[in-house]
């Protein structure tokens, strides 16, 4: 069974599909795998790191065609394809949504693709579980953006000059994200609040040491995600959620609804009850945006409050978000190799649900 590694095309994409740990464990699950030069770079792997773990360094995948498998961190790119040779699998993070008509093109022609974003939250599949550990990464990586870009102390400092009160940090959205969000602004000694729709994520922010807010919330759907909520329950959300962004120096947004707009929970009059020198930062900016006004990439000044809309967030510290997504490739490989051979087992209860279907055959699943 032979592999490729390719190097993502996106420049501003600094994570690779695999690390040394994981190139080593796929060889001892039969696979050859050859990685393209400079792969790893951006995460502080080097070619020599991969051909220490037994991989080989290639200057394009097409020059290791044919291939069973291309492993990536982004959307399907033509040379992938190509290095498969007209059959195969590419497994990633090929936002099914958006690519709905393409994958379900290539799944025609005989190609498997395989979304990291459809595996199932389940238990069972928790070490494939790439939203969250990307997740987590990202709302790491918002707190501490947030810290940064704050003109303030996030924790209180007793001074010879005088007493400095902690920043107050609000998180919308307890999802992984939001989790994580909160226990970093914690450990920098924000004073954080946090709400979500769903009512069992008080127990989980309070366990963090932080305060729930009371505003509406709802019961999740069959899958454990939140539902869209109807207008007057979204304005009963502005109007309590209004004191507390008044009051707060940093604010993360996370809320998502899967296959919806993101829920809007802060319009520009409650931008305007905050503080010059405020930073929100709206992690669901590319999908429709928490925060009114926020756009994807984009820093806006609304009255001397900075509104960031960065989609990069988990490639921020890509070294570790690699490290984690890498694993969960590894895990989804185990699942495929059946005696020696790659077998997508459209009936297998994580990969199936994953599997972009050819359109004959019931439709693509994105
Ligand atoms: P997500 O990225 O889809 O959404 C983030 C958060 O936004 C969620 O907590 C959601 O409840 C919240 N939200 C949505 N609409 C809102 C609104 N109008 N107001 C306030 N908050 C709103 O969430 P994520 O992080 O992908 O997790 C989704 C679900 O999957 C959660 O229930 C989580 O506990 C569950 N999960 C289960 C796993 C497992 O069993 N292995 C692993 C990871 C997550």
């Amino acid at each position: 069974m032979r592999l490729g590694i390719r190097k993502e095309p996106l420049s501003r994409e600094t994570r690779v599909a695999a690390t040394p740990a994981s190139v080593s464990s796929l060889i001892d699950l039969g696979f050859e795998v050859s990685i393209v030069t400079g792969a790893g770079e951006a995460s502080g792997i080097t070619d020599h790191d991969f051909v220490e773990a037994g991989a080989t360094i290639v200057s394009s995948l097409i020059d290791s065609a044919p291939l069973d498998m291309v492993l990536t961190v982004g959307e399907v790119d033509a040379p992938d394809v190509e290095a498969l040779g007209g059959t195969g699998v590419i497994m990633g993070l090929l936002d099914p949504t958006t690519n709905a008509e393409r994958l379900a093109a290539l799944a025609d022609q005989g190609v498997t693709t395989i979304s990291m974003e459809m595996v199932p939250r389940s238990t069972l599949a928790q070490s494939m579980d790439a939203l969250s550990s990307q997740a987590t990464a990202a709302g790491y990586a918002a707190a501490l953006l947030g810290a940064t870009r704050l003109p303030k102390f996030m924790p209180m400092l007793v001074t010879a000059a005088g007493t400095v009160p902690p920043a107050r940090v609000l998180i919308l959205g307890v999802g992984v994200a939001g989790l994580q969000a909160i226990a970093t602004a914690k450990r920098l000694g924000g004073v954080v609040s946090a709400y979500d729709i769903r009512p069992e994520t008080r127990e989980q922010v309070e366990s963090l040491g932080a305060k729930f807010i009371e505003a509406p919330t709802q019961e999740m759907d069959d899958g454990g995600y939140a539902r869209a909520v109807d207008e007057d329950t979204a304005a009963a959300q502005r109007e309590v959620l209004a004191a507390a962004v008044a009051e707060s120096d940093l604010i993360i947004t996370t809320a998502q609804v899967p296959g919806r707009a993101a829920p809007r929970l802060i319009d520009s009059a409650m931008l305007e009850l905050m503080s010059a020198g405020s930073i929100v930062i709206d992690m669901a900016a590319s999908s429709g945006g928490n925060v009114e006004g926020s756009k994807p990439d984009e820093e806006i000044d609304v009255n001397g409050v900075t509104l960031l809309g960065p989609t990069d967030l988990a490639a921020r510290v890509a070294a570790d978000a690699s490290r984690m997504y890498a694993r969960n490739l590894l895990e989804m490989s185990k699942r495929m190799v059946v005696e020696g051979s790659l077998v997508a087992d459209p009936d297998d209860a994580v990969v199936g649900p994953a599997i972009t279907h050819r359109p004959d055959t019931g439709g693509s699943q994105a």
